[in-house]
């Protein structure tokens, strides 16, 4: 992050008044401002007519501070923030909402800045898409900018198609497709970890690494969002975006500079050099009554909106191969589950063993290969895992790590979207997702989408169904 000044910025938020919005948006924008980075002002865009400027500034200031944040120090009056409704979301509405924004930029004196963050439910991105561009908010005498969360596309022809209708308004160079977890710092040190480390790149390469581990574990259950997810399941809502895009992080080629376009090019290689992935590796699960961390919880179709019929997956492990030089042969495995026993994401790296075992009373099966877990949530950090001679007579290995944790060394974390809006502010595309690369993810998971898999049931409160473990051939998951 340079201190640079950014010129100011309006920012319409269609969907401003949603869980998005409120829980991560709002926090995000208001510690920017509080940095002094910007100046910038907000429309908050919804469907209803309960807000007015002033109801939604009080709107704000209750859910920051329901999200923790401390207004009072702040000394915020909100008078930047203001509410216009799209209503049903016809041409006309879009077409006042355009009025608003001249009207705006006209009293604030501003120069045409503006960005469009699309926080609405995906089936409301085509519409909202193609009126911005029809009333023509998409053009002024300043930069554009248009931010569309996640899910983009349901599958590789929706994605294309949304890609196609994007495209009709705004170029590449405009559109910022949020992975949130790309914004998360331990994501992004991935790449300082493995491009400044050259004893690490080092060993990056299947001459070294037995398999690779990547897992996000939840312990929530689908919450407030049972009709959304019963109708995707894990493997489209986590695995084709965030596993996903940390695998193109873990594999990737060295990019010529740590510029947009140089990491986006290697990251969509990797992706184009993933084998089709075969059905027999892949296994589906669904969560049943158990406990988690002490609470009882009930089972997946026994939550709120999901039909008791239900056969949504809420776990899926898979394995991929990367068949290039670099990986040709060495797995990465892919796990991601909700009600499992522990809330957490990280990356495994499971070295290779010593050739042979020189000791004799241990099988070279016995000497646990090192490993490199790099945690991404909740203590942020990594440990290395090596053998060292327990003291006394007889030959005895025990397995000790090197640890580092985060924020014993640097205190409070940005939040991810602090940070992508912020690069969004600033023109940095390098943590977002790019046309090629989202499609190219699709179109590794649309063969398994019309695919009929078993769907093995799970106890809430356990790591998912003990058919997982088959993907690695007689090992166990790193994080157990
Ligand atoms: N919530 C999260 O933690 C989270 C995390 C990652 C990604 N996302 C993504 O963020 C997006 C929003 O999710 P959310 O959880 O915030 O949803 P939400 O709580 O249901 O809020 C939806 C927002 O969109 C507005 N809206 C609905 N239909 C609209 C339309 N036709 N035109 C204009 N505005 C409309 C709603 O306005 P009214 O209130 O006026 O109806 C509300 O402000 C989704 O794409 C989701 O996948 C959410």
């Amino acid at each position: 992050m340079n201190g640079k000044k950014i010129p100011p910025y309006l920012l319409v938020i269609v969907g401003g008044t949603g869980d998005l919005a409120r829980r991560k948006l709002l926090p995000a924008i208001c510690r920017l401002r509080e940095k002094n980075l910007s100046e910038f002002y907000l429309i908050g865009a919804g469907t209803g007519k309960k807000h007015n400027d002033l109801t939604y500034r009080d709107f704000v200031a209750r859910s920051l501070e329901e999200e923790g944040v401390d207004i009072g120090a702040m000394g915020d009056s909100f008078d930047w923030l203001y509410y216009h409704s799209v209503g049903g979301g016809s041409v006309e509405e879009y077409k006042s909402l355009a009025d608003r924004v001249a009207e705006l930029e006209k009293k604030l004196n501003l120069s045409g800045n503006r960005v469009f963050y699309l926080a609405v439910p995906p089936s409301v991105f085509p519409n909202a898409i193609k009126n911005i561009g029809e009333v023509g908010l998409n053009k002024s005498a300043g930069e554009i900018k248009l931010v569309v969360e996640k899910p983009f596309g349901q599958d590789l022809q929706s994605a294309r198609e949304l890609n196609a209708l994007v495209h009709k308004y705004f170029d590449e160079s405009q559109i910022y497709r949020i992975d949130h977890y790309l914004g998360k710092e331990t994501v992004q040190n991935l790449l300082a970890f493995r491009f400044s480390n050259a004893m690490f790149e080092s060993l990056w390469n299947r001459d070294r690494i037995e398999r690779v581990e990547i897992t996000v574990a939840e312990t929530v259950g689908v919450e407030h969002r049972a009709g959304y997810y019963d109708r995707v399941g894990a493997l489209r809502d986590m695995i084709q975006n965030h596993l996903t895009q940390l695998l193109t992080l873990i594999a990737m080629e060295v990019p010529t500079a740590l510029e947009a376009d140089d990491v986006r090019h290697e990251k969509v290689k990797v992706l184009r050099a993933v084998s089709p992935i075969s059905t027999d590796e892949v296994i589906f699960g669904q969560y049943t009554r158990g406990a988690v961390q002490g609470k009882e919880a009930a089972s997946y179709t026994e939550e709120e909106g999901i039909s008791k019929e239900s056969h949504t997956e809420t776990f899926v492990a898979l394995k991929l191969n990367i068949s290039n030089w670099r990986w040709q042969g060495v797995p990465f495995v892919l796990r991601t589950g909700k009600r499992l026993f522990k809330g957490i994401t990280e990356v495994a790296i499971t070295f290779r063993r010593p050739p042979v075992s020189i000791f004799r009373q241990f099988s070279i099966k016995d000497i646990q290969p090192n490993k490199l877990v790099m945690t991404l949530q909740p203590n942020e950090g990594f440990d290395l895992f090596f053998k060292v001679k327990e003291p006394g007579d007889s030959y005895k290995l025990s397995t000790q790590s090197l640890h580092f944790e985060y924020s014993e060394v640097f205190g409070r974390i940005p939040d991810a979207y602090e940070t992508l809006l912020l690069d969004v502010l600033r023109g940095d595309q390098t943590l977002f997702v790019r046309a090629d690369e989202v499609e190219a993810s699709w179109e590794l998971y649309t063969p398994l989408l019309s695919h009929s898999f078993d769907v093995y049931n799970y106890a809430s409160g356990t790591w998912g169904p003990e058919e997982a473990e088959q993907l690695l051939d007689g090992e166990k998951w790193c994080t157990m």
